[in-house]
């Protein structure tokens, strides 16, 4: 199972993506090359130094070679990995099949490169195919070169109004719907309950599994190796998928970069029979930012939980400072217990969101 984070993006009909897969963005640097893309589009100021680097190397042979007549086309080709269909002109779109060696040209465009550019082939790339056909004739190059979609081939991406009027921009369609896409930050998860921040400037993400372990994820996407809190043992829930029991929640103090405090909302067995929730706080290690305190378990609250479904388990900080408990009904259905159910019971725990 994975988890994705929403970024905002683009109109239904224009889907901007760059080869990574990413959303385009706008570059925090200007951009010296391939100046085109720098208020958006796939580069970062690092990309676009490769990218003249290579093309200042091509220049240089094609002068022993005394063939310049190329080197716009050469730099407006190259570009294209910093436009914001990068994705589309090179078909990286399907992770199964390769990218494109070059973007996807437009046949009229692509014979004018034919023409003047043949030569710098074999400087652009390594792909023998590329190579054999640019030495062939045209239409055999050309037709390697398309790009079958016409409205993504390389120029007329630039031109389509419905591609380029909005870029960048949040859209809303007729509905007032923002238009959004995903993009994912991690995988191989068993049942990811959660994803939180600590606010404390370390810009990590913590994911906890249901199973109970939860995991630090860096700036850069990856994650530690040690869990940041082990409660596999603890925690009461099975292999079944549908199984609502578990490590269900987690809240950081507002203060937690300067106490450490932090909250979790967990199922556990009594006497291998009586279910319960439990919130307990519990303390980073002294030691180690990314190691919870194992030994600094205080519970808050224990819950008897009459079935094994409808466990709640959110646990927030209000604005007000007071940490809110959402616990589940107690579960089977339509909130069966007592004489009208645990939710409209103000006696019952069960059912309710608490401040504490
Ligand atoms: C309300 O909940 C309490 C605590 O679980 C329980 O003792 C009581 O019988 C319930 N009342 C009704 C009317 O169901």
């Amino acid at each position: 199972m994975s988890v994705m984070l929403l970024v905002l993006a683009q109109p239904a009909a224009a889907h901007p993506q760059c080869l990574d897969f990413e959303p385009p963005f706008k570059p925090l640097w200007h951009l010296e090359f391939c100046a085109q893309y720098e208020e958006f589009g796939c580069c970062d100021q690092k990309t676009d130094n490769v990218i003249a680097e290579r093309y200042w190397d091509i220049i240089d042979q094609l002068e022993v070679a005394g063939d310049e007549l190329c080197a716009d086309t050469l730099k407006e080709i190259m570009c294209q990995e910093c436009s914001p269909y990068a994705a589309h002109l090179y078909d990286a779109e399907d992770p199964y099949t390769p990218v494109r060696e070059l973007p996807g040209l437009c046949f009229g465009y692509c014979s004018e490169f034919y023409g003047k550019c043949r030569h710098v082939v074999k400087y652009l790339t390594e792909s023998q195919l590329l190579r054999d056909t640019s030495e062939r004739d045209v239409s055999t190059f050309c037709s390697v070169v398309d790009l079958s979609d016409r409205d993504y081939c390389y120029p007329n991406v630039l031109k389509s109004p419905d591609l380029n009027s909005n870029l960048g921009q949040v859209v809303e369609d007729p509905r007032g719907c923002l238009q959004l896409c995903l993009t994912e930050v991690a995988n191989n998860l068993r049942n990811p309950v959660l994803m939180l921040h600590s606010d404390d400037d370390t810009h990590r993400m913590f994911i906890a599994e249901q199973v109970g372990f939860v995991w630090v994820y860096l700036p850069d996407g990856s994650r530690l190796e040690q869990p940041f809190l082990d409660m596999s043992g603890e925690v009461l829930t099975t292999p079944w998928l549908g199984d609502e029991r578990g490590f269900l929640g987690m809240a950081f103090h507002p203060k937690y970069r300067d106490n450490g405090r932090f909250f979790i909302y967990y199922s556990i067995q009594v006497n291998s029979k009586l279910e319960k929730i439990r919130i307990s706080e519990m303390k980073v290690s002294a030691y180690d930012m990314n190691t919870a305190d194992p030994y600094s378990e205080r519970v808050i609250l224990e819950i008897e939980e009459p079935a094994a479904n409808h466990n709640g388990g959110q646990l927030l900080f209000g604005v007000d400072g007071y940490l809110y408990i959402f616990t589940g009904d107690g579960g089977k259905a339509g909130d069966p217990f007592g004489k009208y159910g645990n939710a409209q019971n103000k006696s019952a725990l069960l059912g309710k969101s608490s401040a504490h």
